[in-house]
């Protein structure tokens, strides 16, 4: 029986989320077969992208040479909420990520207005990233074979085109390795991340080679707000990590390897974003780098006299974006996967195919859906909207960490955040501090997406919600005695050895 909680919160417990995973309603799984250096991949693939091939000369522009600063700060949120998410991931190892921690802690509505942000996590930026791919494919091709996509095919509308068609084929071919199995998608994904990392190491090696001291006066030309600023537009580049964690029905022993795998990804990363950065402005000045399309492939031309290297950077760059998109449609489809099997979104995306064990109809709503932005909406647009969306959904996670300690001190947790509770306080400061670093354009149009989200779960979700009509029947069953047992913490029966008892049938009905 669910948890309401004292305010019809409609909490459910850690045991029914992870009882109910890893099936549909017809019993068909998800498979275990991610190991940790696969996760480890995985994150890589999920964060490193558009963020620092295309964004970063949008950084410098705003941070000038303290982008490294920018960079640190962005870092300093993530590596605070990662440990509150390798702490929640190691503890409730389901799909559902976010969504389905703040679901066991802070309720149900709180969780679809996760989910809702999810949307713009995983969902829009998939979009945005796919339209960085476009933009460095032509490119590609221009360097390898002199031709380029006509513009009118290779922009949106507004940004001198009409469609942007590498974006929607990027996403539809992402979509074919995902429906094909868990298996062959973590294959590619762990080649197309040690790859980008290659080439963004041989960046840093060419880079740090012309590296000039002078480059980096002043170093702060906008001064705090400069820095604040840029680094809510570095935050993106860090963004995916979390999708580590929506793995948690495919991972073998993910209470140990998510947690490991977060921690190592974000600390691989942060360095790696730190040592880019620091090269490309020492070997070419922060006023030649700031607003560059295709800085680093820019900056390797200039280094080598040889248009050779930048397209080096350029294919890096298209295999990076690549795997940045199948690992963020993957994690949107998992979250979906999870609300659908709540009931808040439509049950069609629960589905698993028995034949590849993975969910075919929801990847390729997501797709097609997707696509939409991908062809018809610039880069820049969506870009800040993603990144308040997911610091929202950030700073529900610390959180939640707060709320579980309480509620369920004794949950078995492979990691924990250390220092708590300053870690958590410190990542959700952090959250608020880019959040305003984001500018009073950006809140207003989130507060418009979040009443949206507010208004369809009031239309939808609320009404359709399992837990809400396993409450309902629960109540009709047995007859209650008001006040007269105290409710236990957590309503799913514990078989001996401490593993969740299947879920009661009343849950799981549609
Ligand atoms: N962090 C991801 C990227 O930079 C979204 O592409």
């Amino acid at each position: 029986m669910p948890r309401s909680g004292p305010s019809g919160l409609r909490i459910k417990s850690p045991d029914l989320l992870l009882a109910e995973s890893g099936a549909d309603l017809d019993g068909n799984g998800l498979r275990r077969s991610m190991g940790l250096f696969q996760l480890i991949c995985f994150g890589i693939g999920a964060i490193v992208g558009t963020g620092i091939f295309v964004g970063l000369s949008d950084t410098v522009a705003r941070s000038g040479p303290a982008v490294v600063v920018s960079f640190v700060l962005a870092a300093a949120t993530c590596v605070f909420t990662a440990f509150s998410f390798a702490e929640l991931g190691g503890a409730i190892p389901v799909s559902g990520s976010s969504y389905s921690y703040a679901y066991a802690t802070l309720g149900e509505r709180t969780a679809f207005l996760v989910g809702w942000c999810l949307l713009l996590e995983y969902g829009v930026s998939v979009s945005a990233v796919a339209v960085g791919w476009g933009q460095y494919l032509n490119q590609l091709l221009g360097a390898l074979t002199g031709w380029q996509l006509p513009a009118a095919l290779a922009n949106p509308p507004g940004a001198g085109g009409l469609v942007n068609v590498p974006a929607v084929v990027v996403l539809l071919l992402a979509a074919v390795l995902l429906v094909r199995g868990i298996r062959e998608s973590a294959r590619a994904t762990a080649a197309m991340a040690v790859l980008k990392l290659a080439v963004l190491v041989l960046f840093c090696v060419i880079g740090f080679g012309a590296f000039r001291g002078g480059n980096l006066a002043p170093f702060a030309p906008q001064g705090l707000a400069g820095i604040t600023s840029g680094a809510s537009l570095a935050f993106f580049s860090y963004i995916g990590f979390d999708a580590i964690t929506t793995t948690g029905e495919e991972a073998r022993n993910p209470r140990r390897t998510i947690p490991v795998a977060i921690m190592v990804c974000i600390g691989v990363v942060t360095v790696l974003y730190c040592l880019v950065a620091l090269s490309a402005i020492g070997a070419l000045s922060a006023g030649r780098v700031a607003g560059r399309p295709a800085a680093l492939s820019l900056i390797v031309d200039r280094v080598t006299h040889s248009s050779a290297g930048g397209a080096v950077i350029a294919f890096g760059a298209v295999v990076a974006i690549a795997s940045v998109v199948l690992a963020v449609m993957y994690g949107q489809t998992r979250i979906l996967m999870a609300m659908s099997r709540d009931g808040l979104v439509p049950r069609v995306f629960e589905r698993i195919s028995p034949r590849t064990a993975t969910p075919v109809a929801n990847t390729w709503i997501v797709a097609v859906v997707f696509a939409v932005p991908a062809a018809v909406v610039p880069l820049d647009v969506v870009m800040n909207l993603t990144t308040i969306g997911t610091l929202a959904v950030m700073a529900v996670v610390n959180v939640s960490v707060l709320v579980l300690r309480r509620t369920r001190p004794a949950l078995p947790r492979r990691f924990r955040v250390p220092l708590f509770p300053l870690s958590p306080l410190l990542g959700l400061a952090f959250c608020g501090y880019l959040i305003y670093g984001t500018g009073p354009a950006t809140w207003l149009r989130f507060a418009v997406f979040l009443a949206a989200g507010a208004l369809v779960y009031a239309a939808y979700g609320r009404r359709r919600s399992r837990l809400a009509a396993a409450g309902r029947e629960a109540e009709d069953a047995v007859p209650q005695i008001p006040d007269a047992v105290p409710q236990a913490p957590d309503a799913v029966p514990q078989a001996p050895d401490g593993v969740p008892a299947p879920a009661a049938p009343a849950a799981r009905k549609g």
